[in-house]
């Protein structure tokens, strides 16, 4: 009988290809399955996070087309041909991208479980909006929960980082990328 819903579920799958951090990758995906399950599941990209499931945490945040958008929200199959960059996708070379530097020098991370979706967010505010004040920094990040930090050095970091990321690119990484 189980053998039976199986082959019946697998019928349904899509076949679809997804561009996840400038990789393409053919998958056969379930019609009904979230951006965020077949991120971890199928891809191993395990740094976005699962918290509520229901688009109140902001742990599972990604970028589809430089829009954070929350992955468990999302259909896989609705985001074909669409560029997904997640939390693995922003070092270089090995290198951490600025912005996630300035998240540990600031202290901005406790357990962690937030950051990935904190990371991005401040990536899709900074691309957006190169120079944001306190405020407008609070607002962009209203839908993202940390239950650790209390947000002050989340907000320092993300300071920090717009000062960085205003700097020539040749000196935004220490490792002089
Ligand atoms: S897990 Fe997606 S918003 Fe919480
Ligand atoms: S550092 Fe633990 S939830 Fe944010």
């Amino acid at each position: 009988m189980n053998e039976v819903k199986s082959l019946e579920v697998k019928e349904l799958n899509k076949e679809i290809e997804l561009n996840v951090n400038e990789e393409k990758h053919s998958l056969s995906v379930a019609p009904n399955h979230t951006l965020l399950s077949v991120l971890r599941n199928q891809l191993g990209l395990t740094g976005t996070k699962y918290g509520c499931g229901t688009g109140e945490c902001g742990s599972c945040t990604v970028l589809v087309d430089s829009k954070p958008i929350p992955s468990c929200l999302i259909l896989a199959v609705a985001v074909e041909g669409k560029r997904i960059v997640t939390i693995e996708g922003l070092s270089q070379n090995g290198n951490l991208h600025p912005i996630q530097e300035e998240f540990v020098k600031s202290m901005a991370i406790q357990c962690g479980y937030c950051t990935p979706g904190f990371v991005l967010i401040t990536k899709a505010l900074l691309d957006q909006n190169p120079n944001p004040t306190n405020e407008e920094i609070k607002q962009y990040i209203k839908g993202n929960i940390c239950r650790c930090t209390g947000y002050v050095t989340i907000v320092k970091a993300i300071n920090a980082a717009t000062e960085r990321l205003k700097k020539p690119k040749r000196q935004r990484y220490d490792s002089g990328i």
